[in-house]
């Protein structure tokens, strides 16, 4: 029996970990080594299939998983240099996401891991954007401030010396990605919604009265459904009177109380922490104006921003493979019940 065998597995520190993720439009699978190096990273994506439906339609995803997700591990592992039986583990997103897409992942994962009689490394999707930084300051070690910036959640997280989570606050309702979403759709923008909008935003200029951005008297809680509302009631204004505006001043305006908040907010929680490293995390950490922005506000503070390249930022399996491996130093091993789920907890 598998599960008779996970007792008797050796951890390595220098382990070669497989990852694989498919929790939403990106199939992708690498081979890390040691948590830290990347041998291969490879992406597979179905997003161009969901452009006309305006954004990802489960079932295609799934579908698209299925037919990827054998050449994504296959190209991983070759071009890592390696053979199967040089893995030391799997690891494999469980959640959270799209229950179908992440089923195609968990079940490739078992059935490798039941295969090879190696562990079998569930990881969090959330955690997973989180530890992206390791992968690119291999130095980095906790304490320090995380910024998690996704489609999904939106949050100010201390991260303890024991790699412990420390929620400080989130958002109220939308996730600062989801509204990227919400309002290239209002902006008749095609999907994906914020690196469009991040394209148009260059063209405008930060002029369009827009919310303020704290929920109550401020502290960590975000509020971004209100600065959705505020953008839909301002386009709605102009169009019923027929007045001419700039979608560009919009977008750029949008972004800019989008985002502004968040690098604000991440650097008053290094100062009240005192942690000297701020990490970020999340698609919307690919937006060059929010990455401009924290070099601009750490430099002055003199914060070590650790700030991964666009490509960790989006969705990828080399950030799983590092969360994975700090899963697989604690033998966070799964037997072959594992499932998906739709939602996880951050902490
Ligand atoms: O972090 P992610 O994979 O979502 C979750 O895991 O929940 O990131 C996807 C989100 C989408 O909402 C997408 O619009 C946003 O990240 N995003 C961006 C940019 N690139 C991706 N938002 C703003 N500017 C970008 N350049
Ligand atoms: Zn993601």
């Amino acid at each position: 029996m598998y599960s008779d065998l996970i007792p008797t597995f050796r951890v390595k520190n220098d382990a070669v970990l497989l990852a694989i993720e498919s929790s939403c439009d990106e199939t992708a699978a690498a081979v890390i080594k040691g948590g830290r190096e990347i041998l291969s990273s490879e992406i597979l994506s179905s997003c161009k299939e969901h452009i006309r439906f305006g954004g990802v339609v489960p079932e295609i995803a799934s579908r698209a998983h299925t037919s990827a997700i054998s050449i994504a591990t296959e190209n991983a592992i070759r071009k890592a240099g390696i053979t199967l039986s040089d893995l030391d583990g799997v690891c494999v997103t469980y959640g959270a996401g799209l229950l179908g897409a992440l089923l195609v992942g968990v079940s490739y994962a078992k059935t490798l891991a039941y295969s090879l009689k190696i562990p079998l490394v569930p990881v969090s999707h959330i955690r997973g954007h989180l530890a992206a930084a390791y992968l690119c300051d291999k130095t980095l070690e906790p304490p320090f401030v995380s910024l998690l910036a996704s489609g999904g959640h939106t949050a100010v997280i201390l991260v303890d010396p024991d790699y412990s989570f420390r929620v400080l606050g989130g958002t109220m309702d939308d996730a600062v990605g989801e509204s990227f979403d919400k309002v290239a759709r209002v902006l008749g923008l095609e999907y994906p919604g914020g690196p469009n909008i991040e394209r148009l935003a260059r063209e405008g200029k930060n002029v369009v009265p827009m919310p303020k951005m704290l929920k109550g008297n401020g502290g960590y809680s975000f509020s971004y459904s209100g600065l959705k509302t505020a953008v839909i009631n301002y386009v709605h204004k102009k169009e019923q009177a027929g007045e001419e505006y700039s979608k560009a001043d919009v977008a750029a305006s949008f972004q800019s109380a989008a985002l502004d908040i968040l690098a604000e907010k991440a650097l008053e929680a290094c100062e009240e922490s005192g942690y000297r490293i701020l990490t970020v995390g999340g698609g919307v950490a690919a937006n060059g104006y929010l990455r401009e922005l924290l070099t601009k506000k750490c430099a002055d503070k003199s914060i070590k921003l650790v700030l991964p390249p666009k490509i960790l930022c989006t969705d990828n399996a080399a950030m799983i493979g590092a969360e994975g491996y700090l899963q697989y130093k604690k033998r966070n091993f799964s037997d072959l019940s594992l499932n998906a789920q739709a939602r996880v907890d951050l902490g």
